[in-house]
């Protein structure tokens, strides 16, 4: 078998990056939005800011090239992408604000409610979660309505009590902030608020490509493992990264008191646990054969990554 080499990740990745920030530049422009809604416009700014211009655009990348198993036309797969990523930055924005993560520094730049202030924040990560639903149900995703009816529930779900939101939750009273501070389980805490919208991209390829069960099983397996996988990285690098190259600052988790792997099993722990993470990964690409190299490269990443 022969694996996708870094430079065809890479490759593919960085056109992601950029075709997903068109699109959402074009849906978040004044010329688009203009027709339907009465615009105010410091919200949409604050909208602009918290989505453009940064990222790495992993989630869109994830249903693009997990569609890309099916053959799945890329326009409506990038659409896909788009609404799941718009989800993603609202969860940035709010995560950042001073009454959860409190921080300033997000890719690169200060967060939205530094440049804006809290409200607006908050209200632009609001109108970027329900722009993702607009995005999600438009006829140019799939032309069968029941798909788009699949993958906007899934989107929901991830999104949601089950899934993201529920997760930070989680994650904030493994803080202890609402009581006795209980070790929580990790594993559930990661797979919730991290896993869920990673998850999610890998099973809306499987949705927009009419998979088998079978197939759909194999890639929500990968995308469970990736999911809880690029968050203990993440937890890795607020303590071995520098905030120079993460664009964000490093060492928030152990000022903020987070319940993690690395809390739970130490460096080393996290470290092994990471590689079994990344060994299911790929073992649940087999079906896939070397069709699935790029998404086996995208699981190696994760592992690999400085930001
Ligand atoms: C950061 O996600 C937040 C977590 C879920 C750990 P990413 O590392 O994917 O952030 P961007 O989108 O590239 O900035
Ligand atoms: C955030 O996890 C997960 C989200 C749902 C946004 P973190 O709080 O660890 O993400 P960073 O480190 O701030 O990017
Ligand atoms: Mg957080
Ligand atoms: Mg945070
Ligand atoms: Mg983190």
């Amino acid at each position: 078998m022969t694996l996708a080499s870094p430079q065809d990740f890479t490759t593919r990745l960085d056109k992601t990056a950029e075709d997903t920030e068109t699109l959402l530049g074009h849906i978040l422009s004044d010329d688009v939005l203009e027709n339907e809604i009465a615009r105010p416009q410091r919200l949409i700014e604050a909208m602009r800011y918290g989505s453009l211009n940064g990222g790495k655009r992993l989630r869109p990348f994830l249903v693009v090239e997990s569609a890309a198993l099916f053959d799945v036309p890329r326009p409506g797969a990038l659409l896909a992408g788009a609404a799941l990523e718009a989800i993603h930055c609202y969860s940035l924005v709010h995560d950042d604000l001073p009454a959860m993560d409190n921080s300033d520094l997000r890719r690169g730049r200060p967060t939205t409610h530094k440049v804006y202030d809290d409200a607006t924040a908050i209200l632009a990560g609001d109108a970027l979660l329900t722009i993702a639903f607009d995005i999600s149900t438009r006829d140019e995703i799939h032309p069968d309505a029941d798909v788009r009816l699949k993958l906007t529930r899934a989107l929901a779900r991830a999104a949601g009590i089950g899934g993201m939101a529920g997760g930070q939750m989680l994650d904030l009273a493994g803080e202890g902030r609402f009581g006795d501070k209980i070790q929580p389980d990790v594993a559930r805490l990661q797979q919730m608020k991290t896993g869920a919208l990673l998850r999610f991209g890998c099973q809306a390829g499987a949705i927009l490509g009419r998979a088998s069960d079978a197939q759909y099983q194999a890639l929500d397996d990968y995308g469970r493992a990736f999911g809880e996988a690029f968050q203990i990285a993440d937890d890795l690098l607020d303590i071995e990264g520098d905030a120079a190259a993460l664009g964000k600052p490093a060492g928030q988790d152990a000022a903020l008191g987070k319940a993690t792997f690395v809390t739970q099993l130490g460096l080393d722990g996290a470290k092994q646990r990471l590689r079994d993470l990344l060994a299911t990964a790929d073992r649940a690409l087999a079906p896939f054969g070397a069709k699935a190299d790029v998404l086996r490269a995208a699981a190696r990443f994760v592992a690999e990554r400085k930001n």
